[in-house]
């Protein structure tokens, strides 16, 4: 890469590294497109669903797919991980509600409400854009073993919960659905 490829990566990016913590690590941190969703075509793709395969995700692996312009992350949690988050009293929370758009809105933010439902309790599916400023977190990382946003430093659980950063608001999960033990909709 060559000293004018970095300087233009640099600026592209700046708006997902935009602190000095976030130079150290900024490399590490995906900076996606949201530019995107302001082109004509977007409101066509809005109204997309897609099928996803997730029959080669296994416990522990997580998947990011593209829906409406933004990430998704799938993933098939450990039994430690799902234990890990049903561990967490709601009190320790910062954000109290579920933030799951297959529910009414105004669950409280369990496990259990988080997950994709009974008999697949491992699965979570959220909407991979941090709730602070917009960067995608990363996986399988952070203080609490969910995702960690290298941008300012916010942590989520393994349920997608925030629990220590700037960012006020637990991960989105969009609507969904299992078309089969190997295929899950979204949208
Ligand atoms: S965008 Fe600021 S912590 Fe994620």
């Amino acid at each position: 890469m060559s000293a004018t490829d970095s300087t233009e990566h640099t600026r592209r990016d700046f708006l997902y590294v935009a602190t000095g913590m976030a130079g150290v690590v900024g490399a590490a941190a995906v900076a996606w497109p949201f530019i995107d969703q302001m082109r004509p075509d977007a409101s066509t793709r809005a109204l997309a669903s897609i099928q996803v395969d997730i029959s080669a995700v296994e416990p522990g692996m997580s998947l990011t797919v593209k829906w409406r312009g933004k990430p998704v992350f799938i993933r098939n949690r450990t039994e430690e991980e799902v234990l890990a988050a049903r561990d967490v009293p709601l009190d320790d929370l910062k954000d109290p509600l579920a933030r799951n758009a297959n529910l009414t809105g105004q669950e409280p933010a369990t496990d259990a409400a988080r997950s994709a439902g009974e008999g697949r309790e491992n699965w979570l599916v959220m909407i991979g854009v941090c709730t602070h400023l917009g960067c995608v977190p990363l996986g399988q990382a952070g203080d609490f073993g969910g995702w960690f946003c290298p941008c300012h430093g916010s942590h989520y659980d393994t349920a997608g919960r925030i629990r220590r950063g700037p960012a006020p608001e637990n991960l989105y999960i969009p609507t969904f659905e299992f078309v089969s033990d190997s295929v899950v909709q979204i949208g």
